[in-house]
């Protein structure tokens, strides 16, 4: 019998040394990337720039509400449930469980996807346990912010809070439900009859056609069936090969469910803990969190924002942010850095780290305010308020920075940027707690820095 060859010391030390280097590299493979405000941080455009390092972009929550700007080239994509992952050729895109899926608006973006030559049908894979969005959620969503003694939430018109309603209530139907004809043809008769009833008390004016919407999603299964499958059996299987995974926020922090302005939020789990739960991943396989801040604030819809600025600050911000939905096209409302907010969603996201975006909006400015404390009926907030109703009465504490009044636009290199803006991104560090890791100072991939020596560059190795 052959005998096993004793590893020379040498040997052992150069083999252990490889296994700590696997470990090393594997503890870092995948990350979140979220937004640490009210939305739009540039999460897309941040996603498309990293997901080269990775091998899928998984979307954990949310539906079309979202919307995802990146620029490639000449080349503009707004991506609302496709993760922005798809654009990087040979990355695999999944869209996981926690998101809700609206198969008429899916349909689309896939068309205009394969328009410009991106090969969805081979990069994307769906959830089989995703829900699905009809046309009545979107009736209802409309019954609801109609809704007499009630304040609107401004929402995006998508449907995603009822069908998340659904989902919640145990009746909802998911993807894998539209396979089996029979089955579905009873949940969907089951559901229609609590919308129509609904719309009948609420003597809503009602024109959906149910029939032929039941007989339409059959068909829009057929065409989407090759792409769904067990997306938590998908993504841990590639993570057992050693495959990284990038999962990426819709909306943001203070959107999400539990954690956001209630009840001026979304319906789903947009802070961290929802990549896990949206996609079956278990929390001890993601080994990083990168937050996504514009070096302003924005918000789109109803609800408490306490650093909004509603002068001519406020609208220089829209100007030269472009501060329109991507969704909706509605003017964002605009305000300065809020540092409370952000310590606040750094503790529930636990970010490693940040990338500020939008930098290259401040350029012009003077002076730039940042809302450094909260006050409220005259005593300091060491936390964030539950209630919308507190949060409205915060009195905003601002301290103010010198601009830089020159453009930041194409530098390579985080110690080019102008000394003024680097005390500026300082300051939000030194307060916020967490550390500046990248800066965009441009809609393009290319406008983009990544500090060397920094958590950010190692967490994307
Ligand atoms: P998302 O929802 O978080 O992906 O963000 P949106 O796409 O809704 O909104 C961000 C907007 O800012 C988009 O129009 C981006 O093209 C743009 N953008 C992203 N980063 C920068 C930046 O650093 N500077 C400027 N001027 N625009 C940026
Ligand atoms: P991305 O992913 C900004 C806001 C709506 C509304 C509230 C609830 O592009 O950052 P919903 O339709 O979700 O029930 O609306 O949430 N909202 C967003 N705001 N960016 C988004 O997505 C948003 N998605 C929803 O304006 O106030
Ligand atoms: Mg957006």
């Amino acid at each position: 019998m052959a005998q096993a060859r004793q590893p020379s010391l040498l040997q052992w030390f150069a083999e252990s040394a490889q296994a700590l280097v696997i470990v090393r590299v594997k503890k870092m493979s995948n990350v979140i990337v979220l937004g640490a405000q009210w939305g739009d941080e540039g999460k897309g455009k941040v996603v498309d720039l990293l997901a080269e390092r990775f091998d899928i972009v998984a979307r954990y929550q949310g539906g079309h509400n979202a919307g995802h700007t990146v620029f490639i080239g000449e080349k503009k994509f707004v991506l609302k449930l496709i993760p922005s992952g798809i654009l990087r050729p040979g990355v695999e895109a999944v869209i996981g469980n926690g998101v809700v899926v609206d198969l008429a608006a899916l349909i689309e973006e896939m068309a205009a996807l394969e328009a410009h030559g991106i090969e969805v049908r081979r990069h994307l894979r769906i959830s089989n346990r995703a829900h699905v969005i009809f046309p009545f959620h979107r009736l209802i969503e409309k019954m609801s912010e109609a809704r007499e003694n009630r304040i609107p939430i401004g929402t995006t018109s998508r449907g995603i809070g009822p069908c998340y309603e659904d989902k919640i209530g145990r009746r909802g139907i998911r993807i894998a439900d539209l396979f089996d004809s029979e089955s579905f043809r009873i949940l969907y008769d089951t559901l229609a009859e609590d919308k129509k009833t609904l719309a009948e008390t609420f003597q809503l004016h009602d024109t959906i056609d149910y029939t032929r919407i039941c007989q339409q999603y059959l068909e829009y299964a057929d065409r989407i069936r090759p792409l769904v499958c067990d997306t938590a059996a998908l993504l841990n299987g590639a993570m057992a090969r050693g495959k990284r995974i990038l999962f990426e926020g819709a909306q943001g922090t203070m959107l999400d469910i539990d954690h956001g302005t209630y009840p001026f939020v979304t319906s789903s789990s947009a802070a961290a803990g929802g990549a896990s739960t949206g996609t079956g991943v278990p929390p001890t396989a993601i080994h990083g969190v990168i937050g996504v801040s514009k070096a302003y604030i924005t918000r789109v819809g109803s609800g408490p924002f306490p650093s909004e600025s509603n002068d001519g600050g406020g609208e220089l911000l829209r100007r030269e942010g472009n501060e329109f939905g991507a969704v909706t096209g509605r003017p964002r409302r605009c305000g300065w850095f809020d540092v409370p907010l952000l310590r606040y969603t750094a503790m529930v996201n636990g970010f490693d780290t940040l990338v500020i975006t939008k930098l290259d909006v401040l350029d012009l400015l003077e002076q730039i305010p940042v809302c450094a404390r909260y006050r409220l009926r005259g005593a300091d907030v060491t936390e964030m308020p539950a209630t919308y109703r507190a949060l409205e009465e915060i009195e905003p504490v601002f301290e103010t920075l010198p601009g830089w009044r020159t453009s930041t636009r194409n530098f390579g290199r985080y110690d080019e940027l102008p000394e003024p803006a680097r005390a500026y991104l300082r300051f939000l560090e030194e307060r916020t707690g967490v550390e500046i890791g990248g800066v965009s100072t441009g809609p393009e991939r290319n406008e983009t820095i990544i500090k060397a020596g920094s958590k950010l560059e190692r967490l994307i190795a």
